[in-house]
């Protein structure tokens, strides 16, 4: 067994922030120490406030590096069933569901191809990032101790290798916005047709908040997104009824049941 989870997002996103700070701050105390112009101790003493905030918010918000309380307890709240998650990655999504609802299994489903590769930096033939996306996952869902609940499978979200409503549930966490409109509109139809009627599916997203915008701002690299309202009208088009929604930092997300 392994013994710990590593979603392997990139570095940058978690010390980028601590790194600035190591900078700024002892700029700041030399400006104090030398007595350098207002203007330029007030701009050190901004910037060395904002990289810290931001880190904290990375850290204690966003928290990309830990498995996350499942987004609304009103998912899956008989406790039990299949689930699907489309675009499981390193198992983050997949392992927030398996361990708040521990009488439930799950397949996890990733084309482990270019976006895989543009998210956890395993660069090389697609052969190569399959076979270490598997196996990176399934170290995770080891480490997880939910192994014996979770299958691997590859697949396009866009159109999946899987049978029309043999599942309980579909949880898609910041996988399916990575998609321009057409595949955002597959996925969401997709999942329907993988649902079985009255299955539910806990769609979440990212989105440029003010915190997104505060910690990242112009770096955040996800290009012009969908509003709240358009997630909730492609769901509606493809025949979901949305139940939920809320806004975590940084995140969209719906809960919504297919009709
Ligand atoms: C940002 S990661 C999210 C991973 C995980 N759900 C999480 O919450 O950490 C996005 C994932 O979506 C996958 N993905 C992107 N396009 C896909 C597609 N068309 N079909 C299946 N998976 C896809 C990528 O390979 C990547 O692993």
């Amino acid at each position: 067994m392994h013994s710990h989870i590593t979603f392997g997002y990139p570095w940058q996103i978690f010390y980028g922030h601590l790194i600035l700070t190591c900078i700024l701050a002892p700029l700041l105390w030399l400006a104090f120490k030398r007595g350098w112009p207002v203007w330029v101790r007030i701009t050190f003493a901004l910037l060395t406030f904002w990289a810290v905030s931001a880190a904290a918010v990375v850290h204690f918000e966003f928290g990309l590096d830990r498995v996350p309380a499942l987004t609304t307890e009103s998912f899956l709240k008989s406790g039990t069933g299949k689930v699907l998650d489309m675009g499981a990655g390193t198992g983050r999504s997949s392992i927030m569901v398996l361990q708040a609802r521990p009488n439930a299994t799950l397949v996890a489903l990733d084309q482990f191809g270019a976006s895989y590769e543009q998210h956890f930096g395993e660069a090389g033939a697609p052969q190569q990032v399959l076979d270490i996306g598997q196996k990176r996952l399934h170290a995770n869902f080891e480490a997880a101790g939910v192994d014996q609940r979770a299958s691997i499978l590859q697949g396009d979200m866009r159109k999946m290798p899987v049978e029309t409503a043999s599942f309980d549930a579909v949880v898609s966490a910041y996988a399916i916005d990575h998609l321009n409109r057409e595949g955002r509109h597959a996925a969401i139809s997709e999942a329907n047709r993988a649902l079985r009627p009255g299955g539910e599916f806990l769609l979440i997203v990212v989105t440029k908040d003010f915190w997104l915008n505060y910690t990242f701002g112009p770096l955040m690299l996800h290009g012009r997104m969908p509003s709240q309202q358009s997630w909730i009208d492609a769901l509606e088009k493809y025949g979901f009824q949305v139940i939920e929604s809320g806004t975590p930092p940084g995140t969209l997300y719906f809960l919504a049941k297919k009709k």
